[in-house]
């Protein structure tokens, strides 16, 4: 063994001043032979409590295997996650997002301080991925994402039924539209295992375009959870980690500005997650690389949108296989010119290399994604929006199912929870624009995902109807007429918090304006009166979130002075 593939764990395994570390080794059960092997780090998300997670300590069993049988010593460590379709309103949400950053900062925290040579992360709910992605690029040494799949979708009374089935529920039992029997037909029968949430939710959306920025196998994203195809991708993992050792190929020389775009590229294709946006700036910064929302802009301006997937359309993940998965997606579009076929990704080949032993896209045979010239929207349906409501920026998810403009009167909600009570009173109505604020990354804290408001919305049959402003996010299962990621937040004194109940907000998708219509007099005055709110903490892990996190317009990092 070349003692070049053990270049870090040398450090505790040969010197002869590491006494306690080789003997701590050998308390392990490593035997003399395996102390000239590379040591690998196999980052595990997984835990018994949520459905995208329960299973990845299994595949992080056969990722062991494999590392073992290319002569490298694997070994497996947790970090955490949380379940986004599990957090109560926003006082469980508020935890999510700052998970992606401790499942950071915990991979980055053993990767370095036990010595490992590269790291394997095996990852599933939503925050997990950019999580594992972002400690990739810090740490830089030899590493590959894994992603533990797509849930297979529920049946009940011959529908396919997904998690956003469960919440749309409860917009129909508002509105009495479902029977007790069937509202509890779908909560028990939405999900039947494992696997990450089944549209092209944020799950889906970051493990696609990670493949396609280079960061995982070909295929990772495309075989569910239950395929045997993933046990395969993960026994094959330590052959692909030994290539990567040998060829020294780390993360930030996959992870480049050009890659980057070949990601975001992909996530504007399928008509992926708003959170893409946010997770992509921070992956970037991570990587030491400089990205902004108007490059997102640049990209969806390029970029037609042509998956007929979950949430706006009908597919769901786990049908991708059936036409070739993510890679002839990727493939379609490389040959359109929308890809970079020269990026280097962890197979030790490029893009142009990978891709041309992927499937093609049968257009004769398959419907769920169409050629360019039919696309659904003929650019990307993630849209950066300005405005004297945003100065720095905001992000939109503007599909052009729900229109290109909407005005109407603002109802104002403090805190998510009250949307829901709203529309049990029926206060919600056609025309207006419901504006949640304090919760962004500092005013939630952890800036929440509107799951719950946007769901009972179009439960309520009211999806085309309102629109839905927010400094905080939106699920990748959200669609409708919404704008997030509102900068500045409410809590930093942002003009979403000087808006008042009845104000004229106009939402204008072909200008990117987002338009609070009072004069400015009125809003400096509004600005003058207003007072910031209270931190909600100032001890414990919310407490230094709200210290540390950048704006939404910067990834939401914290790692950052
Ligand atoms: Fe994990 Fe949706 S709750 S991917």
């Amino acid at each position: 063994m070349s003692t070049e593939l053990n270049r870090f764990s040398k450090t505790l395994t040969q010197e002869v001043t590491n006494p306690a570390a080789q003997a701590m080794l050998y308390g392990i059960g490593l035997k003399e032979e395996d102390f000239s092997k590379p040591q690998i780090g196999i980052a595990s998300t997984g835990y018994e409590g949520n459905p995208c997670n329960m299973h990845l300590n299994g595949l992080s069993v056969y990722v062991k295997q494999g590392v073992t049988a290319n002569e490298m010593v694997g070994l497996i460590f947790n970090t955490i996650g949380v379940s986004d379709g599990m957090t109560n309103g926003n006082d469980g949400m508020r935890y999510s997002l700052p998970s992606r950053d401790i499942i950071a900062d915990s991979i980055e925290t053993v990767v370095s301080a036990q010595w490992y040579d590269g790291v394997i992360a095996v990852v599933g709910c939503d925050k997990n991925m950019p999580g594992a992605v972002m400690a990739m690029a810090r740490i830089d040494r030899p590493a590959i994402m894994v992603y533990g799949g797509t849930i297979r979708s529920g049946h009940y009374k011959g529908q396919k039924l997904d998690i956003v089935s469960a919440f749309e529920a409860l917009g129909k039992k508002f509105a009495n539209n479902i029977s007790d029997e069937d509202f509890k037909g779908v909560i028990q029968n939405s999900i039947p295992g494992q696997g990450a949430c089944g549209g092209m939710y944020t799950a889906n959306t970051m493990a696609a375009s990670i493949e396609a920025m280079g960061m995982s196998l070909p295929f990772s994203s495309s075989y569910p959870a239950t395929h045997e195809g993933k046990q395969e991708e993960c026994k094959k993992i330590g052959a692909a980690m030994k290539k990567l050792l040998e060829l020294n190929i780390t993360p930030k020389e996959i992870i480049t500005k050009k890659s980057l775009e070949n990601a975001l590229t992909v996530v504007m294709a399928l008509g992926g997650s708003t959170n893409a946006a946010l997770h992509f700036l921070a992956i970037a910064r991570s990587a030491g690389l400089w990205l902004t929302l108007d490059d997102i802009q640049a990209i969806s301006d390029r970029t037609p949108f042509i998956a007929d997937l979950k949430p706006s359309g009908k597919y769901y993940m786990e049908d991708i296989l059936e036409i070739g998965g993510v890679p002839a997606i990727t493939k379609y579009l490389y040959s359109k010119g929308l890809i970079h076929g020269d990026c280097i990704t962890v197979t030790g080949k490029t893009v142009a290399e990978n891709l041309a032993e992927a499937p093609d896209l049968n257009f004769d045979t398959q419907k769920m994604v169409f050629p360019l010239e039919q696309a659904i929207k003929s650019s990307g349906h993630i849209q950066i929006m300005y405005g004297n409501l945003t100065p720095t920026g905001a992000v939109a998810k503007i599909t052009g199912k729900e229109g290109m403009t909407f005005d109407g009167e603002a109802k104002v909600c403090e805190h998510e929870s009250e949307i829901i009570t709203m529309l049990s009173k029926g206060e919600i109505k056609e025309g207006h624009v419901v504006v949640i604020r304090n919760a962004g990354p500092k005013g939630g804290p952890g800036m929440s995902e509107m799951l719950k408001p946007t769901s009972a919305v179009m439960g309520a049959g009211l999806g085309d109807k309102i629109a839905l402003i927010t400094d905080g996010r939106f699920s990748g299962g959200t669609h409708g007429f919404v704008v997030g990621h509102i900068t500045p937040e409410a809590f930093d004194g942002g003009p979403i918090a000087l808006v008042k109940d009845g104000d004229r907000i106009s939402i204008d998708a072909n200008t990117r304006q987002l338009t609070l219509h009072i004069s400015d007099e009125e809003m400096a005055a509004r600005k003058a009166a207003w007072i910031q709110p209270a931190p909600k903490f100032t001890k414990g892990m919310l407490g230094r979130y709200i210290r540390t996190v950048k704006s939404a317009a910067e990834g939401c990092v914290t790692d950052e002075a």
